[in-house]
């Protein structure tokens, strides 16, 4: 089962609980927060306050991409206002993986490490056996609308694999530039979990643009 997570990074703020309504009625399984703290990446996004807005307007599943330094400090506010899953970038804290990992599920949430596109998919590794996904970025995080990054695909394949060789059941979700012409060469690389803002929320009929994801 492929899952669509729309990101809402293309929503209009103003307008969050009755976007995130649409998308759900789509046919949409999870909404993709993006938080982005201007100095991980350059832009800043949104913080717990409107995850704790959501949590109230939606039951989707919040699926948190945690752009952002000090990935650790944060853990406990988001999973209070309602995260479901947290994921961090191995970037961010190479020196404290383990550490982040156990910090994200003492606090009793799912956890997903993300890598950019100059990061290797081995990079990811060690940490496999205690993961519930892996967010591979076919863009460089920071801002939506980018043109997909091929390489990502590689990336995907090769963590299908090494999931089938350990017999693993983390989920493989791929970010940036997803949208009807990039999707399927994604869930043909292994996906699980597609994450697609501007081709969601950009699109004149958001809803019609899950439909047709959701479709693949
Ligand atoms: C980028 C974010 C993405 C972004 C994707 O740093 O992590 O989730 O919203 O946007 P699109 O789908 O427009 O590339
Ligand atoms: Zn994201």
């Amino acid at each position: 089962m492929i899952r669509i997570a729309p990101s809402i990074l293309s929503c209009d703020f103003a307008r969050l609980g009755e976007e995130a309504a649409a998308v759900r009625e789509a046919g949409a399984d999870w909404l993709h927060v993006d938080v982005m703290d201007g100095h991980f990446v350059p832009n800043l996004s949104l913080g717990v306050p409107v995850v704790q807005s959501l949590r109230k307007a939606t039951d989707l599943f919040l699926d948190t991409h945690l752009m952002i330094t000090d990935p650790i400090n944060y853990v406990e506010p988001f999973v209070k206002a309602g995260a479901d899953l947290i994921t961090f970038h191995l970037e961010a804290v190479p020196d404290a993986v383990p550490e982040t990992i156990a910090a994200i599920r003492a606090a009793g949430c799912q956890v997903g490490i993300s890598i950019k596109p100059g990061t290797p998919a081995e990079a990811v590794y060690p940490y496999l056996d205690d993961l519930d996904l892996v967010l591979v970025m076919s863009v460089e995080p920071g801002f939506g609308g980018q043109k997909f990054m091929p390489s990502a695909l590689d990336k995907l394949r090769w963590l299908k694999a090494e999931r089938e060789a350990r017999g693993l059941s983390y989920l493989l979700e791929v970010d940036g530039g997803v949208d009807a012409a990039t999707a399927p060469l994604c869930v043909e690389a292994g996906a699980d979990v597609l994450v697609a803002g501007s081709a969601v929320f950009g699109a004149a009929d958001p809803a019609a643009a899950v439909g047709a994801l959701a479709s693949l």
